[in-house]
C-alpha cells in the first residue's frame, strides 16, 4: 500500500510546487506551456483558409526557401496566419501545415514553443510588459510598471482580457529593448522609457482611440521613448566621444 501511495504523494506535491511558491514569495511564475484543448472558437471544425492576398504574400515568401524545405517557412506563414485571423488557432496551425506539407504536429510544436504566438484569443490591444532584470532595474522598474497596468486595466498579467475585449495584460521576458527600460510592446509597437504617468496616459490613450477618439485630449503617442529621447541617447546630453578625432598627424608621425 505504501508503494503506491508513495509515488502519488509525490506526484501530487510537484504539481502543487508552483502554486505554493507562488502563493507563498508573491513571486508570479510565467503561464505554463498547456495542451490544446477544443473551445466553440477553437477547434478543427472550424475552417480556415488563407486569403488571396495572403496567398499571394505566401508565393512571395516561399520563394526565399528551396521546394524540398519550404517547411522553413512555417514561422512566417504562422505570423501571417495569426494577423488573419487574429490568433493561432488549431485550424490556422492546420492549414500552414497542410500549405508547408508537414505533420501538423511539427507546427504545434513551433507555435507552441514560441510566446509571440497566441494560441488562445486575444484583445484588440496585447500589452506584453518585460520584466527580465534590465527593466526591473531600469528607471522607475518593471514591478510598478505591471502594479500600473493592473491598476489602470483592472486585470492581471497572466494573459487576462479586460472584459470590453479591448486589453490583454502578459507579463514577458526580453524584448530586446533593455537600453530604453521599462518597456512595454503593445500589438507590433515597442513604448519605452516607461513612468506610471505616461503608462496610464498611453493606455488611455488607446482606449479613448478604440471608442472612436471621443476624447481629443488623448493622443496614442509614436511609439518608441516616452521620456523625449530620439532613441537611446544619453537623455543628459553626449559624454564622451566630444573631441575632433584625432587625425594621421597624431596617429602616424611617420607620415
Ligand atoms: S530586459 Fe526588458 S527589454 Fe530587455
Amino acid at each position: 500500500m505504501a508503494s503506491k501511495l508513495c509515488p502519488m504523494l509525490l506526484r501530487t506535491a510537484i504539481r502543487a510546487a508552483p502554486e505554493l511558491l507562488e502563493r507563498n514569495s508573491g513571486l508570479s511564475l510565467p503561464p505554463r506551456c498547456e495542451g490544446h484543448r477544443n473551445t466553440p472558437d477553437n477547434n478543427p471544425e472550424l475552417p480556415f483558409k488563407f486569403t488571396a492576398q495572403n496567398e499571394a504574400i505566401i508565393a512571395e515568401i516561399l520563394k526565399r526557401y528551396p521546394p524540398q524545405y519550404k517547411k522553413a517557412a512555417v514561422m512566417p506563414l504562422l505570423d501571417l496566419g495569426q494577423r488573419q485571423h487574429g490568433f493561432c488557432s488549431i485550424s490556422v496551425m492546420n492549414e500552414v501545415a497542410r500549405v508547408l506539407e508537414m505533420p501538423p504536429m511539427r507546427v504545434y510544436e513551433v507555435a507552441s514553443f514560441y510566446t509571440m504566438y497566441n494560441r488562445t484569443p486575444v484583445g484588440k490591444y496585447h500589452v506584453q510588459v518585460c520584466t527580465t532584470t534590465p527593466c526591473q532595474l531600469g528607471g522607475c522598474g518593471s514591478d510598478i510598471i505591471v502594479k500600473t497596468i493592473k491598476e489602470e486595466l483592472g486585470v492581471s498579467h497572466g494573459g487576462e482580457t479586460t472584459p470590453d475585449g479591448l486589453f490583454t495584460f502578459v507579463e514577458v521576458e526580453c524584448l530586446g529593448a533593455c537600453v530604453n527600460a521599462p518597456m512595454v510592446q503593445i500589438n507590433d509597437d515597442y513604448y519605452e522609457d516607461l513612468t506610471p504617468e505616461t503608462t496610464k496616459q498611453l493606455l488611455q490613450a488607446l482606449k479613448a482611440s478604440a471608442s472612436g477618439g471621443g476624447n481629443t485630449a488623448l493622443k496614442v503617442p509614436a511609439p518608441g521613448p516616452l521620456s523625449g529621447r530620439q532613441t537611446c541617447e544619453n537623455s543628459a546630453g553626449p559624454t564622451n566621444l566630444m573631441s575632433e578625432p584625432w587625425g594621421t598627424e597624431t596617429t602616424r608621425s611617420d607620415l
